[in-house]
């Protein structure tokens, strides 16, 4: 492998990207790590402060819909791994809009497939050198019963504007490699959590809300099932796969770790009553039934076997400590939260990056 490896990681600025983004220029000196992001609501350059400084990486702020800057990016930095986070990620957001989606999942993942066929095409290469890495969800294979888990030959059947997006840019990602040869691999991971986690997604949404003492929205009767993965989990999964993952698979992404929405709510309350000091039951009471997400899907759940017989991956921290890892984590960064709850923080980075 080449010593002077240039990753590019679309995305760095969100919230699984930003700690890929931490672990490969922390763990990688000798790599250089380009992070493109458009900073859209969702990207903030503060969940990277602590490498911002860092020799080997580098911000480009962008669009991945602009096809003539991804091409010319490709060009000057000649990028010789592609790990793709960037995405429209809300599935509320894409059921209101779902242009946006279109737009920035399958459109820009076309741009960077373009971009890394043109590049890479006349390259010698052993096939390790150049890999095209898709951050992909499991909310592609639709929705399951009571029973059973997505394996990666459950056929795809996207239910939402979001998930069918993603469907879409993985198929192109694996008709790319198909037809022309792209060293490419695809990961479908199940829902993360963790510190910088937008607080739209339930659970940093439900400790702000407890934090403040205001309502937290449970959606129908908290019936829906949810496979949760802590972060710093999932990106060591990435580093495993960008590494050592078969160029022209997939690799399901899962902590085994299913979970109705109604009990990790009151898990949550458990953990924040305790953490704030508030007499048991206080979270509790602000849990407030709402109407149904339209075309709810009702159960996710991962075998993550194949990686792990593979690769070898297993996730290391257990629900409860990540829980308590996360609230205590938002308890102590009270500034990032106002920042992102009020917008500032775009306002402050998209000056800066205003000329990019
Ligand atoms: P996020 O919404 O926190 O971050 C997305 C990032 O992409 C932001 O920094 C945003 O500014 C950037 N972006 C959006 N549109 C862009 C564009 N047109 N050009 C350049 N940058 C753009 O998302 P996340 O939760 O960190 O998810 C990252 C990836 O992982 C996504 O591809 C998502 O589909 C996938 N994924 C997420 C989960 C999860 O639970 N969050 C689970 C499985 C897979
Ligand atoms: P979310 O964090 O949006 O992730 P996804 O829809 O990609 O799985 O939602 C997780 C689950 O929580 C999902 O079943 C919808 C539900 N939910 C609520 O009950 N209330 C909320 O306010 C939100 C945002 C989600």
């Amino acid at each position: 492998m080449s010593s002077e490896r240039k990753i590019l990681i679309t995305g760095g600025a969100g919230f699984i990207g930003s700690h890929v983004t931490r672990l490969f220029v922390r763990k990688y000196p000798d790599y250089h790590v380009f992070n493109l992001d458009k900073l859209t609501y969702a990207g903030n350059l503060e969940n990277l402060r602590d490498v911002e400084d860092a020799p080997n990486y580098q911000f480009i702020r962008g669009d991945i819909v602009d096809a003539p800057f991804i091409d010319k990016i490709f060009q000057q930095h000649r990028f010789n791994g592609v790990i793709h986070l960037a995405a429209e990620s809300h599935v509320d957001r894409s059921i209101v809009s779902p242009m946006d989606f279109i737009s920035t999942n399958i459109i820009g993942t076309v741009n960077l497939l373009n971009a890394a066929r043109s590049l890479w095409e006349n390259q010698k290469s052993e096939s390790r050198d150049h890999i095209f890495y898709h951050i992909s969800t499991d909310e592609v294979f639709g929705s399951l019963g009571d029973e059973g888990y997505f394996t990666e030959t459950t056929p795809y059947d996207p239910k939402s504007p979001y998930s069918a997006s993603k469907a879409s840019a993985d198929h192109l990602v694996r008709a790319y490699s198909h037809t022309y040869g792209l060293p490419a691999v695809i990961t479908n991971c199940s829902n993360n959590y963790g510190p910088f986690h937008f607080p739209e997604k339930l659970i940093p949404l439900a400790i702000n809300n407890m934090k403040s003492m205001k309502p937290v929205p449970v959606y129908s009767k908290g019936e829906n099932v949810r496979d949760w993965l802590y972060v710093e989990d999932h990106a060591a999964a990435i580093d495993l796969v960008f590494h050592k993952g078969a160029p022209g698979s997939n690799y399901n992404i899962g902590g085994f770790n299913e979970w109705k929405n109604i009990d990790l709510i009151m898990l949550l309350c458990r953990i924040m009553d305790e953490k704030l000091h508030r007499p048991a039951g206080t979270s509790e009471q602000l849990i407030t039934y709402v109407k149904d997400r339209p075309g709810h899907d009702l159960r996710y759940a991962i075998d993550s076997s194949k990686i792990s017989g593979e690769l070898g991956w297993k996730p290391l921290v257990t629900f409860e400590e990540g829980l308590r890892r996360t609230v205590d984590w938002y308890l102590a960064n009270e500034e990032w939260l106002m920042h992102v709850t009020s917008g500032e923080y775009l306002k402050y980075y998209q000056q800066q990056y205003h000329n990019r």
